[in-house]
């Protein structure tokens, strides 16, 4: 599944090139984003954004410049579709409704030109933050996953499955 340049009010969704590389490292290296997507370098950026089949990485673009990074992961077994969403975006971005647009921006297209009709999304269970702005897209909580995710700490912590319908986009 390729994506095209997606244009929102606000904000710009596009493939992560390999250009992309360094400021993707830099804004998940940022405190307030290692806390919850873990520690990264520029090689797993490369292996996760640009060699994984499975994953399509969009870069987040604000006021021209790379604010944060979307991955999409589609589930290719027909039985069981449905779309896997992940985001980051830089602290200075954050807390602005920046990731609910991204959201309905990828999602609505997912939607309309590729047809999907389930999307999901697996915030920590403290990470209030995201899960209210995922609430906000119209995601529900289906279940805590116990010990899902290891913190910065090598410690486990529980994650909250969430999933979205075609018809729950808000
Ligand atoms: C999670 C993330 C993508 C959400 O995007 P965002 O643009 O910051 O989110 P929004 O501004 O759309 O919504 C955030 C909501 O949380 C609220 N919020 C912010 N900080 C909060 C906190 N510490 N506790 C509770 N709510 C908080 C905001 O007020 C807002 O809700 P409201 O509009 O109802 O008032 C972004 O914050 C981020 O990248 N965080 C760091 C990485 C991360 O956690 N990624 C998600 C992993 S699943």
């Amino acid at each position: 599944m390729a994506l095209p340049d997606l244009r929102g009010e606000r904000l710009a969704l596009r493939p992560v090139t390999d250009r992309d590389v360094p400021s993707i490292a830099t804004i998940l290296s940022e405190p307030e984003v290692a806390r919850w997507w873990g520690r990264y370098d520029r090689a797993r950026v490369r292996r996760e954004a640009l060699e994984d089949p499975a994953v399509e990485a969009l870069v987040v673009e604000i006021d021209g410049e790379p604010g944060g990074v979307l991955y999409v992961n589609e589930e290719r077994d027909a039985d069981f579709r449905h779309v896997a969403l992940d985001i980051a975006l830089a602290a200075r971005f954050q807390g602005r409704g920046y990731g609910r647009e991204a959201l309905r921006l990828v999602i609505d297209h997912l939607i309309a030109a590729h047809g999907h009709h389930r999307f999901t999304i697996d915030p920590e269970v403290g990470n209030e933050a995201a899960i209210r702005c995922y609430e906000a897209v119209g995601f529900r909580p289906v279940g805590v996953m116990r010990r899902y995710t290891r913190g910065l700490d090598g410690g486990w912590a529980d994650g909250l499955l969430m999933d979205l319908l075609a018809d729950e986009l808000l």
